[in-house]
């Protein structure tokens, strides 16, 4: 078969991940987490201590900035000027801190240019916000999931588990205050590019969204 391009959009918690992961793997694809990279640039704003609403600012330190997955046989790390920071990005400030700095149109067009390059390898699964209608328009497939917040909020919690710094109500209002944020914001918003398939996953698993989405892919 073709190698294909294909694109996974969705809410924060909406599974997308776990749905990404297993569908590169069916396919024995690469997966790339986006989300990543803004929680990323998240990190590096919070540690030079600028102010996270200056596009002057934010942008003179993206031209700083040296960011890349780095891939092996068992992992992927995300690595900022030769650190992996993979274990310093899934905190609650870092996911609120990366939602804010992701409406700056600075901070966009420097990732955009870092997701298009790793795009030219085809045989990749891209999940993240704006992947199907602004990154990869022509994708071979897109996909948005979707599910509701209740469910989201729960599954957060149930995958931190006793990693877990915030209750299961503080989850679901941040939830809520990401959805809002990235639905809204004038530039990329969160929403379904035209020709996605859209999968509501509140009441089904991961394995049944994976293998809706292989009949959609094994039909064409
Ligand atoms: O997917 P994840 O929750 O890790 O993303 C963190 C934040 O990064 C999101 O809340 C969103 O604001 C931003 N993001 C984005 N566009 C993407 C991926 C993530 O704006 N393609």
């Amino acid at each position: 078969m073709k190698q294909l391009l294909i694109t996974i959009d969705g809410p924060a918690g909406s599974g997308k991940t776990t749905v990404s992961r297993l569908l590169a793997e069916k396919l024995s694809y690469i997966y790339v987490d986006t989300g990543a990279l803004y929680r990323g640039v998240a990190l590096a704003v919070q540690k030079s201590g600028i102010s996270s609403g200056s596009d002057d600012e934010l942008g003179k330190l993206c031209k700083t900035l040296d960011l890349k997955f780095v891939q092996s046989k068992t992992k992927t790390c995300l690595i900022l000027d030769g650190n992996d920071i993979s274990h310093l990005i899934r905190t609650p400030e870092i996911s609120m801190l990366a939602s804010a700095i992701s409406a700056r149109p600075v901070v966009r067009e420097y990732l955009l240019k870092i997701q298009r390059d790793m795009g030219k390898k085809k045989g990749t699964v891209f999940e993240g916000r704006d992947m199907g209608t602004i990154v990869f328009p022509d994708a071979d497939f897109k996909f948005f999931l979707d599910a509701c917040p209740e469910i989201r909020a729960l599954r957060r919690y149930n995958e931190l588990k006793d990693k877990n710094t915030q209750t299961l109500e503080e989850i679901e209002k941040d939830i809520r205050l990401r959805d809002k944020n990235d639905s809204t914001r004038k530039i990329a918003p969160l929403k379904p590019a035209e020709q996605a398939v859209i999968i509501n996953s509140t009441s089904i698993s991961a394995a049944q969204v994976v293998s809706q989405m292989m009949s959609f892919i094994e039909k064409k």
